[in-house]
């Protein structure tokens, strides 16, 4: 990889602030001073580091499917349970951001990657990705209350605290207290809210698919790297 590139994924530094840093000299590789931005470097050998501090990148851009248990907190930093990087064991395993978070008692798919660009296209509402929700309802809903649900569901609905509807989405019932939901948005809270909206409350909620990307093969608190149809995606 290329001395500049490799800075600017290891730091917070743009390529042009890398440059100025590489021009003062203070950057080493193998103990050499190096200005040139556009030398190679073995990331993986290779060691850099800047006024004495080492850097280091994975080798490219790391894009993971998480199948997140109850439990794990989608944070980067521990508080009350265990997070979800936990469960991951690659290099550099904190440089890795989380794409849609789901909450700790939520199980189900979460992808994770180093790609800044790529988690926002997974996560901005303007890409409109799918992701199906499967819930588990506290109260039953009777067929009327159902068929009211999905219709203000798919015509989009005011949360508490909000200003804009909910974009529209697909509500279906597989009986009068499991439903499948497909949303194209992620506000906080966004499916235990919607049931709220209709006087129930969520008691188990799972998220079986993101775009087309499923849990399939995975066991809950396994994880797998993306394929490349799959990265390209979003
Ligand atoms: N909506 C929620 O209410 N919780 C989640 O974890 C995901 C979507």
């Amino acid at each position: 990889m290329r001395l500049d590139k490799f800075l600017s994924k290891a730091t917070e530094l743009s390529r042009s602030d890398a440059k100025k840093v590489l021009h003062r000299g203070e950057i080493t590789v193998n103990d050499n001073i190096v200005k040139d931005g556009s030398m190679h470097i073995d990331v993986a050998n290779d060691e850099v580091l800047w006024v004495g501090e080492p850097l280091s990148v994975a080798d490219g851009n790391r894009y993971i499917l998480l199948y997140k248990p109850d439990g794990f907190e989608c944070t980067l930093k521990a508080k009350e349970y265990p997070i979800v990087t936990d469960l991951i064991a690659v290099p550099e395993v904190g440089n890795l951001r989380i794409a849609g978070r789901l909450d700790v008692d939520t199980t189900g798919a979460l992808l994770l990657s180093d790609d800044g660009a790529w988690l926002h296209r997974v996560t901005s509402p303007k890409h409109h990705q799918p992701k199906r929700y499967e819930i588990t309802l506290a109260n039953p809903m009777n067929a009327d209350e159902q068929a009211l649900a999905i219709k203000q569901i798919a015509n989009g609905i005011l949360l508490e605290g909000d200003n804009e509807k909910t974009r529209p989405a697909k509500l279906s019932f597989v009986d009068d207290t499991h439903a499948t939901l497909i949303l194209t948005e992620g506000k906080y809270h966004q499916v235990k809210r919607m049931m709220a909206y209709f006087g129930n409350k969520v008691i188990e909620l799972h998220r079986a698919s993101i775009g087309n990307i499923t849990l399939d093969g995975l066991e809950m608190g396994e994880c797998r790297f993306l394929t490349a149809d799959e990265i390209k995606e979003f």
